[in-house]
């Protein structure tokens, strides 16, 4: 009764959304340029656009009653980032999606740029074809170290707990230690990665994968990334950390601690990023088939209008306008059962943010994923999702998209 009833009404409030669905993937640049140029909110206690403060180059909004300041591209053209590293030779330490993205769009900045790679790995080879040349740009991972002012440590969060013997004598004074991810410092009981006292560390994380911060890049537009400064040696370590999320390819960053980045990082992955989206797609398609609905409908009522309709448009326009241009029946219906999933997933996301924050986490992964046989072990969990009924149907519906065929 309640999943026809659901299934029913959310049609009809895709259907009522299709027009500016439609409307909006014609011109997403100005959609998303028309969201941004925001207005100052002078004239009505209920006007709803954030107001601007200018202050040297920094902006602070309101985000939804909270004041806080954030930087942009504009605070940073390229100009500026040349005189900022004039005499810096940026090291990109690895070279997965993060290394690959933030060391080309630096490159595409105009900055000095070097990767470094263990030799003849998969990275190695990926770094050739994108154009990084042994022993001009390209090199082992000690001597790009070596010669880097500012070390971007981008191996994979197990490899950085490896490679730290590797980096850690290569932290000579004045140099800068950059990570894309608060992991590997807040957890040091674990990964023993402890910054020598005399350079400055910092951290720079795109909220996206590395693939999404080459693509908005290449396209002129830009991830959003938090920045944090753990250590401020040289005094300049705040500006130039700001200035290094804008050049990796930022659209605007926002401050955050080291601690806090790998909180919330953790607790979105394992959340409503990728670990609650998939239990909760996975229990409704096992209600709608027990109720004797097809693969097709209940693919389609679960996962395919929700990533092809209803997400793009919160994306664009957010919950709010989503619940205002929906059908009454989907409305209705959305407003009484929101309170009860979040009356059953606060709990979790109570106790998976304790377990993020009491290192549990972090132990688990660097355990799992430094066993031999992680890779296998890895595999056969991944096969078990990519074999199951829900997303073998995904294959044939995405199929069925006629830009598809
Ligand atoms: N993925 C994301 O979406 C994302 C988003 C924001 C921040 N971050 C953070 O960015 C950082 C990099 O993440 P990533 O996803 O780009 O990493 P990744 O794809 O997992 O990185 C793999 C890289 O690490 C190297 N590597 C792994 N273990 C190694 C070892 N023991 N010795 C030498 N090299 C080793 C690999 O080299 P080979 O090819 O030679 O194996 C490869 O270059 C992490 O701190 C991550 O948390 C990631």
């Amino acid at each position: 009764m309640i999943s026809a009833r659901t299934s029913a009404s959310v049609a009809r409030c895709a259907r009522a959304a299709a027009a500016p669905a439609t409307k909006l993937r014609a011109a997403p640049l100005s959609t998303i340029a028309a969201a941004r140029s925001f207005r100052p909110c002078v004239q009505s206690t209920s006007c709803r656009s954030p107001s601007i403060q200018p202050h040297r180059g920094l902006k602070t909004l309101d985000f939804g009653g909270t004041k806080e300041t954030v930087w942009e591209r504009a605070d940073f053209p390229k100009d500026k980032l040349h005189k900022i590293f004039a005499n810096d030779t940026l090291a990109v330490i690895g070279y997965g999606t993060q290394g690959y993205a933030q060391s080309l769009n630096l490159r595409d900045n105009g900055l000095r740029v070097i990767v470094g790679v263990r030799k003849g790995g998969h990275s190695w080879e990926a770094a050739k074809k994108d154009g990084w040349v042994e022993g001009e740009t390209l090199f082992d991972i000690d001597e790009a170290a070596k010669r880097g002012t500012v070390i971007m440590y981008l191996l994979s969060d197990a490899g950085q707990k490896e490679g730290w013997a590797t980096i850690k004598p290569h932290l000579t004074k004045g140099k800068t230690l950059y990570f894309s991810h608060g992991f590997s410092v807040i957890f040091h009981e674990d990964t023993g990665v402890i910054p020598p006292k005399d350079v400055d560390v910092v951290l720079a994380a795109p909220k996206g994968s590395g693939a999404t911060v080459r693509s908005l890049f290449l396209e002129g537009r830009g991830i959003n990334s938090s920045v944090a400064i753990y250590q401020d040696v040289s005094g300049q370590a705040r500006e130039r950390a700001f200035a290094l999320g804008v050049a990796i390819g930022s659209g605007y960053v926002y401050e955050t601690t080291f601690a806090k980045e790998v909180y919330s990082d953790l607790t979105g992955e394992r959340g409503v990023l990728m670990g609650a989206i998939q239990g909760m797609f996975k229990a409704q398609y096992e209600v709608l088939r027990a109720k004797g609905h097809s693969p097709s409908e209940a693919f389609n009522e679960t996962v395919e209008e929700a990533t092809q309709s209803l997400y793009p448009l919160i994306g664009a326009k957010g919950m709010d306008w989503m619940y205002a241009n929906c059908s009454t029946t989907a409305r209705r219906g959305a407003l009484d059962w929101a309170p009860e999933f979040h009356k059953a997933t606060k709990p979790v996301f109570e106790r998976l943010y304790a377990s993020v924050a009491n290192g549990d986490e972090t132990r688990r992964s660097l355990v799992e994923n430094s066993r031999p046989d992680y890779r296998e072990r890895l595999d056969a969990e991944l096969k078990e999702i990519a074999d199951s009924e829900m997303w073998r149907a995904g294959v044939t519906v995405r199929g069925l998209r006629p830009e598809n065929q």
